[in-house]
């Protein structure tokens, strides 16, 4: 028996390669190894995304073509969407009563997201409960491992402190689920910060092979090198940075020492990196103009993946009930 994992993907906006090659990299070598859930979390885009729910149907359509794009495989995992497990929500419900306001309020990532959004309204109750639902999510597949960011911490420890509480109240039944960290490569954006959709200076899955050269032939570079002849340094640079992700060890080091004897232009090193990054993305936008091309088996293959999903929650769900003596 294969040990279970899950993992989920909120639906506010679309994938880049930071989510590659931070998240859904990992979760393509999972499926081979593990029994693995991934779902998008389409409700959890609500919790803070409520007021302007104009792209989620948009935004989980092309999330789910992005996870096969990437090499997600519907033969080796089971992908699906919360809402169409309405079972996440009836556990949700039954954990709240268990919860103390205090576990919620204490996590981190509650008031911080409240400060970086100040300009919506986040007091709201199913923004605090952000947590538990996730808790509902991974606990209701019995899951072992949850591949997530280190972001993702606290609320993996509340999940575990949840679960216990559960099994300490009424029965045995879930595992206390475990953070599979994983080290990734910080993925730097076209301007050196963290690539993030909210900087915009992200490359996007969906990007046109036109569009990724433009990105990529516009970044910035290390400042102090303002002429050809001029010597740079590569670690300055975010370009680089991105050599170490997409080129190989060779071109990594043939541009680094270009760049420090002013043997390289930035043009030349931008060349390289497009070639590479084309490398990567050819195979994902050609799996991504197929399935643009056949909605009918995206809708089979939700569909396939909820009935999986389903089996599995229902049991859970029965013993929930039962341990806890309803009707
Ligand atoms: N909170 C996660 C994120 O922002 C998304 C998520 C929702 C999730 N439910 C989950 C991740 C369950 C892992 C397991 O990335």
């Amino acid at each position: 028996m294969k040990e279970r994992v899950l993992s989920g993907m909120q639906s506010s906006g679309k994938l880049h390669l930071g989510n590659l090659v931070g998240a859904l990299s990992n979760w393509v070598r999972l499926q081979d190894t593990y029994d693995c859930y991934y779902f998008i979390a389409d409700w959890h885009s609500l919790t803070t995304g409520y007021a302007d729910t104009s792209g989620i149907k948009e935004s989980t359509k092309d999330i789910l073509i992005n996870f096969l794009a990437a090499g997600l495989d519907p033969e080796k995992c089971t992908l699906f969407i919360q809402s169409r497990i309405p079972e996440h929500a009836e556990l949700h419900l039954l954990l709240s009563m268990i919860t103390p306001l205090g576990w919620l309020e204490r996590v981190p990532t509650y008031k911080e997201k409240q400060q970086e959004l100040k300009e919506r309204d986040l007091s709201t109750y199913g923004f605090l409960g952000y947590p538990l639902l996730q808790t509902a999510d991974i606990i209701i597949y019995r899951a072992k491992y949850v591949p997530v960011g280190i972001d993702q911490v606290p609320h993996l420890e509340i999940s575990r402190e949840v679960a216990r509480r559960f099994n300490y109240l009424y029965k045995e039944i879930f595992p206390e689920p475990e953070a599979l960290l994983t080290e990734f490569p910080k993925v730097v954006g076209t301007d050196g910060r963290k690539m993030s959709k909210s900087y915009d200076n992200a490359i996007y899955l969906s990007d046109t092979p036109q569009e990724v050269e433009q990105k990529i032939r516009t970044m910035v570079t290390d400042p102090a090198r303002v002429k050809k002849t001029d010597p740079g340094d590569p670690e300055l640079s975010p370009v680089y940075q991105l050599h170490k992700i997409f080129s190989s060890k060779e071109e990594v080091e043939q541009v680094a020492d270009g760049c420090r004897t002013a043997g390289i232009g930035c043009i030349e090193c931008k060349k390289i990196l497009i070639k590479n990054v084309f490398r990567v993305m050819e195979p994902i936008w050609a799996k991504r103009q197929e399935l643009l091309n056949s909605p009918d088996t995206l809708h089979e293959i939700v569909e396939q993946g909820t009935d999986k999903a389903k089996k599995v929650v229902r049991e859970t769900m029965h013993l929930v009930r039962e341990a806890i003596g309803l009707f």
